[in-house]
């Protein structure tokens, strides 16, 4: 099984979906350890479900990002993380986790990238008057929102939608491609080392 480390700030609902497809057998991976940064998360009460060891790392405790990313890679790899999932975490990354995971990061977002980048993806579908949007599993690169993408699921903007309506959509569609995502990455990443390190073993 893949080791993940997931990193997430509210709900948790994708962690949720990545657990259930474990147990499932439809995804063959281990979350060895839940990163969080706001006190009180319901996702923390998903993990204690699911018997997940979770971390908080407050970032307000934190000088800057550059302090908070430090601290969090130290986590990951003492847990022997070897795929990080960015599962609604709320915070920009800098080059410290980046480069300490490089192209073993995976990020969900609530668009069809590059669309709509940033905050308040699903609003600014609605500003713009889109008819259909979505949501996107990439590669996590020093710029937000940009790396490669791996998968991505439309969902149509309904006439009377709000924020919350079209989220809802757009998040049950996050929760069916978020695993088979991680899956597909994580295997795809493997092949890849192994044919270029014939000499490197890997489990
Ligand atoms: C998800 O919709 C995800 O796409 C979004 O946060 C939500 C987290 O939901 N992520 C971003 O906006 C990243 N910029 P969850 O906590 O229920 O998984």
């Amino acid at each position: 099984p893949v080791k993940l480390g997931v990193m997430a700030s509210g709900s948790g609902s994708n962690f949720e979906a990545i657990a259930q497809a474990i147990a499932d057998r439809q995804l063959n991976a281990q979350v060895e350890l839940l990163i969080y940064n706001n006190p009180g998360a319901k996702v923390v009460e998903r993990t204690a479900r699911w018997g997940v060891p979770s971390a908080l790392f407050n970032h307000r405790e934190f000088e800057n990002r550059e302090d908070l990313d430090r601290a969090i890679v130290q986590a990951l790899q003492q847990a022997g993380v070897e795929w990080v999932i960015m599962a609604g975490w709320m915070r920009i990354v800098t080059p410290i986790l980046i480069c300490a995971f490089e192209n073993r990061i995976l990020n969900i977002h609530p668009s069809l990238l590059p669309s709509f980048k940033g905050n308040r993806a699903v609003e600014q579908a609605l500003e713009a008057g889109v008819k259909i949007t979505g949501c996107t599993v990439h590669l996590v690169v020093p710029e937000v929102d940009s790396g490669t993408i791996i998968m991505q699921a439309a969902v149509p903007v309904l006439p009377d939608d709000t924020v919350e309506t079209l989220q809802n959509r757009i998040h049950l569609q996050e929760h069916q491609i978020y695993p088979p995502a991680i899956g597909f990455a994580s295997q795809a990443f493997r092949k890849k080392l192994d044919s270029e390190l014939p000499n490197l073993h890997r489990k």
